[in-house]
């Protein structure tokens, strides 16, 4: 009698310890599976064991994370969502709408988030008014990855401007150089697009098409130009780039197997995990003049029973705001921090003209949300921008039949 009163006095006291003492878990979904990024991500799983969390990685391979986007609707379907995942932009309000997401505003509240982040970027991590997303970093997607002994050989400066890397891919073609390492994966396809438009457009012209999809605009002589322009980068591009990822095209950058790639700064991460420095062996320019395409990364909490994973999600949104979180994971990712308050010292020149370039946009209202990685249309409205996009890169499609079935597309995903 007595050893069975010790026995169940026993056990109350260890209920009542677990009660009082959630232990942090995680399931965490994303698609941070390259060199670069995988690194990246391994500093918050580390930071995240560090501090009594238990962390259980879903990474779901997949550049641009459709597939992971995939694989989270499956999840919810079935009842079961992670605990954290990343999402961008409008996805998370679409998710925060079905009823999907938890809200972190205490946490937002206590280590004082509306002071540490730009004004310009909060919008896209709030659900009516109260942040449900917590953010790892700021990519820039509009940048010209070169090796830089190849532009030395070739005699060739870093391209800023379409017409200066037209010269330099015909130059470098003429020498029996590849001069552009593409992924033939949709969103790539995308990813070139809009760095186009804004690059021959500009500002207002990436705007009003991408942002309002104002239907003149996606009509006028200026896109069919663009297309122009992307049937021109097709002409600079192997004949194998069909559904190649997009770090093998980083890897034949940095192999000198090509002289340039277009892409989001999450390649310099490649570039840096295989050791490569900027400015010595290879160089970043964009070719967008005063605007500045960006993606937010960050994670977003979903609805989940039990302390232990509602306490992993405040865990989680707390380290991934950390100062020197910021600092690490980005030194790692390619991308710079979202705290305005991290030093920029220990960042490389990419990093710091992104950071300054940045600065500009936001004073002259020159940001420009990336459509290409979720940050500017729902997910119909960019599916469907996509889809002409893809289509005419791989096709071809004259620019004008371009333009006439993007203006036809987007009005039926209205
Ligand atoms: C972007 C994402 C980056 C990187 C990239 C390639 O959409 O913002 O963090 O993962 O896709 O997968």
């Amino acid at each position: 009698m007595k050893k069975m009163l010790m026995v169940s006095s026993a056990l109350a006291l260890g209920l009542a310890t677990t009660a009082a003492k959630a232990e942090p878990q995680a399931e965490v979904l994303h698609w941070w599976t390259s060199g670069g990024e995988a690194a990246a991500v391994k500093v918050l799983m580390e930071e995240f064991n560090a501090n009594g969390g238990t962390w259980t990685d879903m990474p779901v391979a997949g550049g641009g994370g459709d597939a992971a986007m995939t694989a989270l609707r499956a999840r919810v379907l079935s009842g079961n969502a992670p605990t954290a995942v990343q999402l961008k932009g409008p996805s998370i309000q679409e998710w925060y709408e079905e009823g999907a997401l938890g809200n972190i505003q205490d946490v937002a509240d206590a280590e004082n988030w509306d002071e540490l982040l730009p004004e310009a970027i909060q919008y896209h991590l709030k659900c009516d008014g109260d942040y449900c997303a917590a953010p790892v970093n700021i990519h820039r997607i509009d940048w010209i990855w070169a090796n830089a002994s190849i532009l030395e050989d070739a005699g060739i400066e870093p391209p800023k401007s379409w017409d200066e890397f037209n010269a330099a891919a015909e130059k470098l073609q003429g020498m029996g150089i590849l001069p552009l390492a593409h992924g033939g994966q949709a969103w790539q396809d995308a990813t070139l697009f809009e760095a186009v438009v804004a690059g021959l457009g500009g500002t207002e012209f990436y705007k009003k098409a991408l942002i309002d999809l104002d239907m003149d605009t996606l009509k006028s002589d200026k896109m069919v130009e663009v297309f122009d322009q992307m049937r021109v980068l097709r002409g600079y591009v192997d004949d194998n780039f069909s559904g190649r990822d997009w770090n093998l095209a980083t890897a034949m950058v940095i192999n000198g197997e090509a002289a340039f790639q277009i892409m989001g700064d999450w390649a310099k991460g490649e570039f840096i995990a295989a050791g490569k420095e900027p400015g010595k062996d290879f160089y970043c320019s964009s070719p967008t003049g005063g605007g500045y395409l960006y993606n937010v990364d960050s994670f977003a909490f979903f609805n989940v029973d039990g302390d232990d994973r509602q306490a992993g999600q405040k865990l989680l949104a707390k380290l991934t705001m950390g100062k020197n979180f910021q600092k690490v994971f980005n030194l790692n990712k390619g991308s710079i921090p979202a705290r305005l308050d991290v030093s920029m010292d220990e960042f490389d020149s990419c990093g710091v003209q992104s950071n300054k370039d940045l600065g500009t946009a936001i004073e002259q209202n020159a940001l420009l949300p990336s459509y290409a990685h979720g940050m500017a249309l729902r997910g119909a409205q960019a599916g469907a921008v996509t889809d002409v996009v893809t289509a005419h890169f791989n096709s071809d499609m004259s620019s004008q039949e371009a333009v006439e079935q993007l203006a036809q597309a987007v009005a039926a995903s209205q």
